[in-house]
């Protein structure tokens, strides 16, 4: 068996991409590491890692007439909200017309595939009264990106309703873990409060502290992941990938100061503009086919800082 993660390369996509090699499953991989970098898979044969964009349509085809693939999980995506903001004619190329190219290669080459998992996100409901926010409720994109993963969203169901091709999306809440770059700004915020304890320097909070989010340990995406990839009767289908529950920042920051078992400055300035107070899912679907998260927020946060110990062990 094959399978092709595009931006394996990544944080997500080399998890991804470990779970599928860890059950026999060859992998190859497009990624052009513009965010992603090859020391997150050294367990993949340079042979099968094709440096390359996801907008090259020809080599894309021509992975598709070389190769027979079982999975095709596509999570190569501009994913920096300001950088879509900035370059919305550049992000649409990626985050959609890069998309609706694969789905079509798989449709023309590919036609007997397994499943084709799309990463959409939670940006997708923008501002919402209702909370938890649930795959019924409405969405309200507010920025190009959130725009273009509801338009890959809706082409890769599109793909199953008329083509009957095998799809599914995954609209990931804050994903955290091992391997995530914390070097940006708009980073995932743990890995940047991570990365202040490492270096004992000030965490900025952007509020009061007070927003919450539905934080989802690494191996918890990975275990939807394989439920949906294993799964026959869920094609077609749009799943919340979140723990159902939520966590204030001012929390997760006090989870760190146990674990580290010291502190580090910090200061609270105004909110992030458009900024989201309360945020977290509601996954009763992925749970009606079996999953259960394994990772509290502090279990989470603990495994998390035992892997950084073990790669600085490494070093
Ligand atoms: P990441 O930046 O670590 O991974 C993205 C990968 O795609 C990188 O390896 C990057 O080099 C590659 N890439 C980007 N543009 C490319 C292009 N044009 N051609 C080829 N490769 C390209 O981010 P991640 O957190 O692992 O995100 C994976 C997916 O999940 C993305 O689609 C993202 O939008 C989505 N997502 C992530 C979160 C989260 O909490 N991390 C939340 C919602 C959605
Ligand atoms: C996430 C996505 C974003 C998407 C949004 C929509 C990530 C990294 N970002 O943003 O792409 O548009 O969901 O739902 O997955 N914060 C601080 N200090 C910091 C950094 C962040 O206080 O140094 C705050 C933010 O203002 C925010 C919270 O922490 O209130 C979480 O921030 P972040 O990790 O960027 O995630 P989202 O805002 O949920």
């Amino acid at each position: 068996m094959k399978a092709l993660v595009t931006g394996g390369a990544g944080f997500i996509g080399s998890h991804i991409a470990k779970k599928l090699v860890d059950n026999n499953i060859e992998v190859h991989i497009i990624d052009n590491l513009s965010t992603g970098n090859l020391e997150n898979i050294p367990f993949i044969p340079k042979s099968n890692i094709h440096i390359k964009d996801i907008t090259d349509l020809e080599y894309i085809e021509s992975l598709f007439q070389k190769f027979e693939y079982t999975y095709v999980i596509h999570l190569a995506a501009m994913v920096s909200v300001v950088e879509t903001i900035e370059k919305p004619v550049q992000s649409n190329e990626v985050n959609i017309d890069a998309s609706l190219n694969l789905l079509n290669c798989i449709k023309e080459y590919n036609p007997n595939i397994q499943k084709v998992i799309f990463a959409s996100s939670a940006a997708v409901y923008g501002k919402l009264d209702g909370l938890p926010k649930s795959v019924d409720s409405p969405i309200n994109p507010l920025s190009p990106y959130a725009i273009q993963k509801y338009a890959s969203e809706q082409y890769t169901k599109m793909y199953n309703d008329l083509y009957n091709i095998p799809t599914i999306s995954l609209r990931f809440f804050n994903i955290y873990g091992p391997r995530q770059n914390p070097k940006s700004d708009y980073s995932g915020v743990l890995s940047i409060i991570n990365q202040k304890f490492i270096e004992n320097q000030k965490f900025t909070f952007f509020g009061d502290g007070e927003q919450t989010r539905d934080f989802v340990y690494i191996n918890d995406l990975v275990q939807a992941f394989w439920l949906v990839l294993n799964n026959d009767n869920v094609h077609g289908e749009v799943f919340n990938i979140g723990t159902g529950k939520q966590t204030t920042l001012n929390e997760v920051f006090d989870v760190f100061q146990e674990n580290y078992n010291y502190t580090i400055p910090y200061e609270y300035k105004e909110e992030r503009q458009g900024d989201i107070k309360y945020s977290y899912a509601d996954v009763t679907k992925l749970q009606k086919i079996g999953y259960s998260p394994q990772y509290t927020i502090k279990e989470g946060i603990r495994e998390y800082l035992k892997y950084n110990e073990s790669t600085l062990d490494e070093k």
